[in-house]
């Protein structure tokens, strides 16, 4: 499906209310199914990946049920109470759910094969297949790819040195642990989303954080329990992004998820002079909220790498947008996993933000922005990937032409009802 965007003629006023966290929403299935008892999820993200999650799950024999449009009870089955699917076990277009999920079946006493998507099959599944295996796994990619074909097997607790700095094999990694002999060990390359650690500290599992060193002692059993999942920051950057560059803007985003390996897009942004207001600072279901206030702004250029990269790896789609609009040079470097993404991200935004008439300069690792530029309208490839779907609709709000987004219908995969939300702020679609 197209869908076109038409320049935004007046400020954007109002509060959204973003919907929840994709990374905490998929945790809070999995685990829950891995808990012993019932445990409440409110607030949970029903996208398209999450419920592809779900679904998979359910397929192992776990059940789910709705009690709302935002919550639902999951029947835990404990760490060894899931049951062999009949067929394989489709992730849809879910990296979160096929990774973890690797993780949990790899030491089951029973066989599994993860499938999904062609966007899915298309990604790498070495950097867990190979620890996994190092750890007892028996476990075969397709050409470093998935399908991806689990054996039963009894694993064993180590050490393992991440050379990539991914919360999904470290997750994978630790719930690979939570059945192994003995303790397991995940050491960081830089400050990946600690979501998995906090909620397994919270289901009682015992997990130290020394540095970059995380260590999980494999437990009796998890506590079932209550999960409220924050509004997604990955989410909110969309809007976030429009009211920065629309002038006169202003708009709240309520209840955001402000965990700080989550927050390097707001640093960036204020660094590039975006007025982002936060109050009410709290914590809700271990993960630290807010309310921001976004401002329309006049944004220069700046650097950006290490471990800020890292802090804000899904956002560079829509920074890559901010920075068209920016007076001077953004540049990105040491981000060569966007190019592993649901699509090669450094290609994807550079030929459609050029093909709007910015000024990209492609590297391997990252992008070069020079701004800023007037973006003309046309017909932008979205490549399925939703994030990309929507940073090409906040193009689409500030260039002189209307935007024409092929499959925008992608954004589900992470925001259902994106666009009617932006329409809500005053934003036109055709
Ligand atoms: C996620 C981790 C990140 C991120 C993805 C969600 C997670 O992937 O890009 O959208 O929920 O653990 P990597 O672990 O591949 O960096």
């Amino acid at each position: 499906m197209k869908s076109t965007i038409h320049r935004s003629t007046a400020p954007l006023h109002g509060r959204l209310d973003v919907p929840g966290d994709k990374s905490i929403s998929h945790r809070a299935l999995l685990f829950g199914a891995l808990a012993d008892g019932e445990s409440r999820i409110d607030g949970l993200l029903r996208s398209g990946d999450c419920m592809a999650t779900r679904r998979a799950l359910e397929s192992l024999g776990v059940s789910i049920l709705d009690t709302s449009d935002d919550t639902v009870l999951v029947r835990g089955a404990g760490l060894r109470g899931l049951r062999a699917a009949s067929g394989p076990v489709d992730c849809g277009r879910s990296g979160t759910g096929m990774r973890l999920l690797a993780g949990i079946l790899a030491g089951q006493r029973f066989a599994s094969e993860l499938s999904g998507d062609p966007q899915l099959l298309a990604r790498p599944m070495r950097r867990i297949v190979e620890p996994l295996r190092r750890m007892g796994a028996n476990i075969d990619d397709t050409d470093g790819r998935a399908p991806l074909h689990i054996a039963p097997a009894s694993l064993r607790g180590m050490e393992h040195r991440l050379t990539v700095a991914s919360a999904q094999v470290k997750s994978a990694l630790l719930l690979a642990g939570l059945v192994a002999d003995g303790e397991t060990t995940v050491i960081e390359s830089g400050p990946a989303r600690d979501h998995t650690e906090r909620m397994l500290a919270a289901m009682g599992a015992e997990i130290r954080v020394e540095g970059a060193a995380i260590t999980l002692r494999p437990p009796q059993g998890l506590k079932a329990g209550a999960f409220r999942v924050p509004a997604d920051i990955s989410s909110a950057a969309f809007p976030l992004v429009a009211a920065l560059l629309i002038p006169e803007s202003e708009v709240r985003l309520a209840g955001v998820g402000l965990n700080p390996t989550r927050t390097g897009l707001l640093d960036v942004l204020r660094e590039m002079g975006g007025r982002i207001e936060v109050e009410d600072e709290r914590t809700e279901g271990g993960e630290p909220v807010g309310d921001l206030t976004v401002y329309g702004s006049s944004l220069k250029g700046v650097s950006i790498g290490g471990d800020t990269v890292v802090r804000m790896i899904d956002e560079f789609p829509v920074l890559a947008v901010a920075a068209t609009q920016a007076s001077g040079k953004t540049t990105v470097s040491g981000a060569a996993e966007l190019r592993v993404k649901e699509t090669d991200r450094i290609g994807s935004i550079v030929a459609e933000l050029t093909a709007l008439g910015a000024h990209v300069d492609e590297h391997p690792d990252g992008f070069t922005v020079h701004g800023p530029t007037p973006l003309r309208g046309g017909e932008v490839e979205s490549y399925a990937d939703h994030r990309m779907a929507m940073a090409l609709s906040v193009a689409g709000l500030v260039a002189c032409d209307d935007v024409t987004i092929r499959q925008a219908e992608c954004a589900d995969d992470s925001y259902p009802g994106f666009m009617e939300q932006m329409r809500g702020l005053g934003v036109a679609d055709g």
